[in-house]
């Protein structure tokens, strides 16, 4: 007639529920993606990005010392040349704009801040790809892995701490790994995009990089299909084979399950990335008053480290960090 358990007496007060959560979610677990655009002379609103904006070089700088100061211990860079070509060459000039951003924030801030940057030529093509292309137009995989090679020396050379390839070529690691060690850069570690799925949810990024695929074209031939798990496991289990430090999982909250799996099977650090479309969804319903926006984003993020991830790069990281204080 009455319950035997009462799961409910530990839900009573907020303290008895903090006290029992599984899950913490903490200002140590964000990373911040920051945009910086080479041809600009002010901060420019991204539109399907509410409250994230293409930097410039002075913007960016007191943008990662606000987020330091918050105690977020990482960033992770992208950017936006003035002018894209074929091969993406702006992505390994020494005095690219992401090389200068790189070499300007560890000077600022030195070790406070650990300064990754996404390693792919697509910000930096005309035709958007993340690879180099035949001259049918497919992605030459074996090609790109030269100039992937070229662009974590150069950002290397500029003081990266971690490397991110997220191009999804066979082989980026090894490759990345190699020219690293060679040139004795064997302290700068990589974050794999290890299960990167070709998801419709990256439309405001492209936005914010201004990358437009050519002919209409997709990812679909190098990104993975949103259908499959074990393949992710596999390609998981080769960037680790291939020397990743970390890995990750993109998007996250389609992905639960992947991140969950990938965390039972690995034991290196495993981030998973809150997207754009992810973040842009919250922002528009937030903004309707269809939903509670900073509510639902701490939910999202809880929900992505209830399912196994070390760390979340989202675009909430400034938001969340200063609601934490
Ligand atoms: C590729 C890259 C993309 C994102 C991060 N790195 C875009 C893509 O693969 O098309 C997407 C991130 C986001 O949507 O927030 N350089």
């Amino acid at each position: 007639m009455f319950p035997q358990r009462r799961l409910s007496r530990l839900r009573r007060t907020p303290a008895l529920r903090r006290m029992v959560a599984e899950t913490r979610l903490g200002i140590d677990d964000l990373v911040a993606p920051l945009f910086i655009h080479e041809g600009l002379d002010s901060p420019s609103e991204i539109r399907s990005l509410p409250g994230v904006v293409q930097h410039t070089l002075e913007s960016v700088r007191t943008e990662a010392r606000h987020l330091a100061s918050l105690g977020v211990p990482g960033v992770m860079l992208f950017g936006i040349p003035l002018h894209k070509g074929s091969d993406g060459s702006a992505a390994s000039d020494p005095d690219g704009i992401i090389q200068r951003t790189i070499a300007a924030l560890k000077e600022d801030l030195g070790d406070q801040l650990v300064v990754m940057a996404d390693l792919c030529l697509d910000e930096y093509t005309d035709h958007g790809h993340c690879g180099l292309l035949t001259p049918s137009g497919t992605v030459n995989n074996d090609a790109t892995l030269y100039r992937y090679a070229e662009v974590a020396i150069a950002q290397a050379e500029a003081g990266v701490d971690v490397v991110a390839p997220s191009g999804m070529m066979d082989g980026q690691v090894a490759a990345i790994r190699d020219s690293l060690d060679e040139e004795e850069f064997s302290q700068v570690a990589i974050l794999a995009y290890a299960a990167k799925y070709a998801s419709a949810l990256y439309g405001p990024f492209r936005d914010a990089v201004e990358v437009e695929i050519a002919d209409g074209g997709d990812r679909r031939s190098y990104q993975q299909d949103p259908a499959n798990v074990r393949e992710a496991l596999e390609e998981v289990r080769l960037d680790v084979q291939e020397g990743a430090d970390m890995v990750m999982v993109k998007p996250a909250l389609a992905y639960l399950d992947v991140i969950t799996k990938v965390r039972a099977e690995h034991d290196i650090p495993l981030a998973a990335y809150h997207v754009s479309g992810e973040y842009a969804m919250v922002k528009a319903a937030a903004a309707n008053g269809w939903i509670d926006g900073p509510a639902v984003a701490l939910e999202h993020l809880t929900a992505i480290k209830r399912a196994g991830a070390d760390m979340i790069v989202t675009y909430f990281a400034r938001e969340i960090a200063e609601a934490m204080q």
